[in-house]
């Protein structure tokens, strides 16, 4: 057993829901299970073939008939230890299937590469999922307004020991109860592009009446999410007015040294190489930070365009890909 305190094992994170210490219990009887059998099982076999190896004059091999009491007792045996192992994880996956009739809901959008969580008075967060502690929390999950798509997404907190994939045009539910205050980590575990590895966020366990008070304040920071994501945007464009728009068209129009920027975002590029890229923040990134990395076909190469890694900071990168992505 983890002591509720620590930081996990080295097999585990730490504990931090109710259904944790019985996954890890199950986890660490199938694993030990194993490792007998397999100790055991190459362990025998590894004497027998040194007690029976081959001698010049030895006692010549005779032909051995089976041994049924044997036979009988290493299949009953192990059937016995799997049915136990079924019996166990069953009655596990049904207490994780089945959520809590009073558990609350909160809804969970998967997109290109973020998380968005969505509470039923309207508030609404991008990247951290505010839970109470000690209460049932169920997540209703769809894959659903992505730009370039909808795709498989898989919603994943190890220190909950829950995990479920994330569809569209469907939805999908897991449910924990939190038993520690503090900030858990969410992972995407289902390769849903480039930008999977980053898509991230946090599960931030507060107690009931801190969480009360912020669910009741954010009443409606739909509206304040809508700013920040255009807050972020207006910085870009201010950046995009001191350093690109001398070489990069904004609008038709527009400066032509460099290709030009409006109406480019999600479509496809052709290269100097002959090759494509889809243009989407990595590559506006990759292009930024150096320019010589894919080179536009019908433009100089080397890129005259000098290359900003080191000298934009990484917001400030951001909110230039969030102003270009403006560019309609
Ligand atoms: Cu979303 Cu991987």
């Amino acid at each position: 057993m983890i002591d509720p305190a620590s930081n996990g094992t080295l097999f585990m994170p730490p504990q931090a829901s109710t259904v944790a210490p019985e996954i890890d219990a199950l986890y660490y009887f199938i694993f030990y299970t194993c490792l007998i059998c397999f100790v055991a099982i190459m362990g025998a076999g590894a004497y027998f073939v040194w007690k029976y190896r081959y001698r010049p004059g030895g006692p010549k091999a005779v032909p051995i008939h089976h041994n049924t009491p044997l036979e009988i007792a290493w299949s009953v045996i192990p059937l016995f230890i799997l049915i136990g192992m079924f019996a166990w994880g069953y009655k596990g996956f049904l207490d994780l299937a089945v959520a809590p009739k009073d558990a609350m809901e909160i809804h969970v959008v998967a997109q290109r590469w973020q998380w968005i969580f969505e509470y039923s008075n309207g508030a609404k967060e991008i990247g951290l999922l505010r839970v109470p502690s000690h209460r049932p929390v169920k997540l209703l999950m769809t894959a659903d307004g992505d730009p370039g798509g909808n795709v498989i997404h898989s919603f994943f907190v190890p220190d909950f020991r829950v995990k479920s994939d994330v569809l569209p045009n469907r939805y999908t539910s897991v449910w924990f109860e939190a038993t520690r205050e503090g900030t858990h980590q969410v992972f995407c575990t289902e390769y849903c592009g480039a930008g999977h590895s980053d898509m991230l966020a946090k599960v931030e366990v507060m107690p009931q009446a801190e969480f009360d008070e912020w669910l009741k304040k954010g009443g409606d920071p739909s509206e304040q999410q809508q700013k920040d994501v255009l807050f972020m945007a207006e910085k870009g464009k201010e950046k995009f007015q001191q350093i690109c728009f001398a070489c990069h068209a904004a609008a038709p129009g527009g400066a032509v040294i460099g290709p030009p920027l409006y109406k480019k975002f999600g479509t496809m590029e052709m290269l100097a190489d002959g090759g494509q890229v889809q243009i989407d923040e990595n590559y506006m990134r990759e292009s930024i930070l150096t320019p010589n990395a894919k080179i536009v076909k019908g433009y100089p190469s080397p890129s005259p365009m000098p290359p900003f890694q080191g000298v934009l900071k990484d917001w400030q990168v951001r909110a230039l890909i969030e102003y270009i992505k403006t560019l309609k």
